[in-house]
Formats: C-alpha cells, structure tokens, sequence
C-alpha cells in the first residue's frame, strides 16, 4: 500500500514516527476523512475546507495550499487504484524534543503529514437494515467542532454501547441530544427533521450539509434546534450520518424499536438523494448497489 508521509508518497512500511511526534504525546493534531466512488472524490472541497479551518482553530501551519493537498490526496487514490473507499489524512504538530505542552515555534518544528487510502465498498444492506443505538453521556471537551486526532472521549463512548450491545453511541449533554461517538445525530417527528444545530458541541460534518440539501430539494422541514433524549425515544425515525455511512437509520434505542422499528421513509428518501448527489459528482454507482 502507498501513503503519503510528508510531500512524499512511499510505501506503508517505510513511514517512520517519531516518538516525540506531537501527534503520538498530545494527539496534537487534526485529520480529516474524504470518500471516493468510482475513483473520484466525493465532496472533497467541503473536507479539505473543514481540515484548514480546523488548522486554523489549532494555529497549525499548514504546508501546502488546498489545491496541493486536492493534487497530493487525487495522486494517492490514482496510484493505489482506490475505486470505492476512504482516505484519511492527518497533520501534527511535529517533532518537538523535550516534550514541552507549549507549541514549538513554527520555524523550527514542521508539521507531520500523512495519509492513507483504503478500500471500502458501500454497505447498502446495512443501509436498509439500520442499525442500533445507546444512549451513553457525552463527556468529551468543549472544542467538539474541531476533527482533532484526539479521540479519547468518543471512543470511550462507543466502548460503552458496544459494552450495552449496540451499534454506535447517541451522546447527550443533560439529557439534550449533540451527536453520535463518529457520526451525527437526526430525529424524524410529525414529518419534520432535527438535528443539533453547528457549534462547539458538534463536528459540523459534511454529510450533514449534503443531508440539509438533500430535504431542501425534497421539500422535507428540517429543523437545526436542540432535541432532548426523551424526544428521541418517541420518534418517528432515527439516523446518524457520516462520510463512510452516509444516512444510516437507528432503528433501536437501548433495546427498544425507535417509531416502526425499521427503516422509515423519509431517511430512505434522503438516502435516494444522497445517492443521486453522489452519482452526479462521481458517475453512476449501479453497480455496486
Ligand atoms: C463525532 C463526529 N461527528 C460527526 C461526524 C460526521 O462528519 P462527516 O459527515 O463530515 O463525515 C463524524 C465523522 O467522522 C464524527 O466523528
């Protein structure tokens, strides 16, 4: 497998971390995580857009400019052949000896770039089946809008509803609905959509803006408003979204089936166009669905 590690594109195994790399003592980076169909990106704009805000949120000075890193991430799905799957890419802060919490002066340390590219099919049955939910609290920081490395919170969240034998985690803050552990959250009720409004609590996801679109052109109300836990219970329909699963439906909540207990018709509708804006960046997916 090639990756990218710094301006160079080498094999896997070549890549050297250093153990004083900011990334691996602070997690004192940011990443990001772009989908490809049909050997071409989808929504890379809105990624890469999110990645230097987040550069910029951390004062982290970026190497390249957008259009160098579209080139360096498009060169890394071409050599590696990658027809459906996910890149993921990453900076960090540098090399930094003796590890010292203040940031080294941007002169003298430079960044650690790396990124990887791997195969991942759509999973459409599980995109029709759904899948389950815990509600667990959401511990993490107050930066949530920033896609740092720094995961610890949402996986100690996830750990929990893989503990309680479900699918993903529904975070809440006092009972008010953020997010999920890797994925937002939505609720259907009455025919209107809602979903947490961006912030510092939530990681404005992209899929999210192609979700918003997608009710917009279907005429379908969406509302960006705080919903509590005890709301989510009696919805008519749940689902999360992210890059690699698109609109997923949640079809159980600790154990109990949210609204019919299956796939409802308005996460399916959204699936529909979802899939239409992808076809229209990135060619016709019938084959694979
Ligand atoms: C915590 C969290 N929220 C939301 C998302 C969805 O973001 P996107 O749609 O850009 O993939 C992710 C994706 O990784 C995430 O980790």
């Amino acid at each position: 497998m090639k990756v990218i590690w710094n301006d160079k594109i080498v094999d896997r195994n070549e890549v050297k971390i250093d153990m004083e790399d900011r990334g691996y003592q602070f997690a004192d980076g940011i990443y990001d995580v772009v989908r490809a169909y049909n050997g071409k990106f989808f929504t890379l704009d809105e990624h890469v857009d999110r990645f230097f805000r987040g550069a910029c949120q951390t004062d982290l000075e970026l190497p390249f400019s957008k259009e160098e890193l579209k080139e360096r991430l498009t060169t890394l799905i071409k050599i590696n052949q990658i027809d459906t799957g996910n890149v993921y890419f990453q900076i960090t802060r540098g090399i930094a000896s003796p590890r010292n919490h203040t940031y080294p002066d941007p002169e003298v340390v430079a960044p650690v770039f790396t990124a990887s590219a791997t195969v991942v099919p759509r999973d459409q049955e599980k995109m029709n089946r759904g899948i389950t939910a815990s509600i667990i609290p959401d511990t993490r920081w107050l930066h949530c809008d920033i896609k740092s490395i720094s995961l610890l919170g949402n996986i100690m969240a996830k750990h929990e509803a893989h503990k309680n034998g479900a699918d993903e985690a529904v975070l809440h803050r006092d009972g008010a609905v953020t997010e999920c552990s890797s994925s937002n959250m939505w609720m259907v009720k009455d025919g209107t959509i809602y979903t947490h409004p961006d912030g510092n609590l939530i990681l404005p996801g992209v899929t999210k803006i192609v979700l918003l679109r997608a009710a917009e052109k279907a005429g379908i109300p969406v509302k960006e408003e705080t919903f509590t836990v005890e709301q989510l219970k009696n919805a008519d329909e749940a689902f999360s979204s992210s890059t690699t699963i698109e609109a997923m439906p949640i079809i159980e909540i600790d154990g109990c089936p949210v609204g019919s207990g299956k796939k409802g018709p308005i996460v399916e509708k959204l699936q529909q166009y979802y899939l239409n804006e992808v076809e229209e960046q990135c060619g016709s997916l019938r084959q694979n669905v």
